[in-house]
């Protein structure tokens, strides 16, 4: 949980306890402390955040983590990585691979948007960037090999019938949390910390990469985790793009 000693603790480092916070949008943690104690140690660590392209633009639920994000970038000055799964989607969804990758772009264009750092930020797509990185790619590998059809299937109730695209998938939502998939940023360093901002339905993938991560000699990645932003309909429900009623687009037109 993300508790008052914690937070006391975050907020001896930072400047200011972000709004988000505040209102506990931010509501727990895993291993939070790893990466204070980097900060306070003066190491640096690094922030990995995504998003599934699935529809034309965002809303402001969708916007909360990269908000978020962004606000962490600013208070510890430390690269970001933005994973584009139009794989995952083209899984997932009645979408072409093509589509899936032109959502992905105009997408970038949102999170482009929340202000990140150019020098330190790499938004990358899966179909661009993953399957052609061969460092990635062999983190994937070896993902791959240490997780079984068993635990996939009981973290993400898969079953025989599903393609094995989609079995396959979360070794790709996994890499990231490791540095030296990133040779152009870390060069072969595979220890430095990772700190992963993300809504809550994703902890799945990121408690199999942190059962994974020993395995394979690596850090198991730190995470934040924020609640659903509440729909137009009240604070009960959740901001959702299959339902326009529920949701505010960054596409929407201001009222005056
Ligand atoms: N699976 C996420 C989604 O559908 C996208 C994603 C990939 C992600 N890597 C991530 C989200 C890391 C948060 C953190 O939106």
């Amino acid at each position: 949980m993300l508790n008052r000693a914690i937070l006391n603790t975050f907020q001896n480092l930072v400047v200011n306890l972000h709004i988000i916070f505040k209102a506990w949008y931010i509501f727990s943690q895993r291993d939070l402390k790893m990466i204070l104690d980097a900060v306070e140690a003066k190491k640096k660590f690094y922030l990995y955040t995504g998003r599934g392209p699935s529809s034309e633009t965002m809303h402001l639920g969708h916007l909360i983590p990269f908000i978020f994000t962004k606000y962490m970038q600013d208070a510890f000055d430390v690269p970001l990585v933005i994973q584009l799964t139009d794989d995952e989607k083209f899984y997932w969804k009645n979408l072409k691979l093509e589509e899936a990758n032109r959502l992905a772009y105009e997408n970038t264009k949102d999170i482009i948007a929340c202000g990140f750092d150019v020098n330190k930020t790499f938004i990358f797509s899966d179909l661009d960037f993953a399957g052609s990185c061969k460092e990635f790619h062999k983190n994937v590998l070896k993902i791959r090999k240490s997780v079984t059809f068993n635990q996939v299937r009981s973290i993400f109730g898969f079953t025989d019938s599903d393609p094995i695209g989609k079995i396959s998938f979360p070794a790709v939502q996994a890499a990231p949390s490791f540095s030296n998939s990133f040779p152009q940023i870390f060069g072969e360093r595979h220890d430095v910390p990772c700190l992963i901002p993300c809504a809550i339905d994703q902890d799945p993938y990121f408690r199999m990469t942190r059962d994974v991560a020993p395995r394979l000699g690596y850090l198991k990645p730190a995470l934040l985790h924020s609640t659903f932003f509440p729909a137009l309909q009240g604070a009960k429900t959740k901001m959702s793009s299959s339902d326009p009623n529920s949701s505010i687009f960054l596409t929407d037109t201001r009222l005056r």
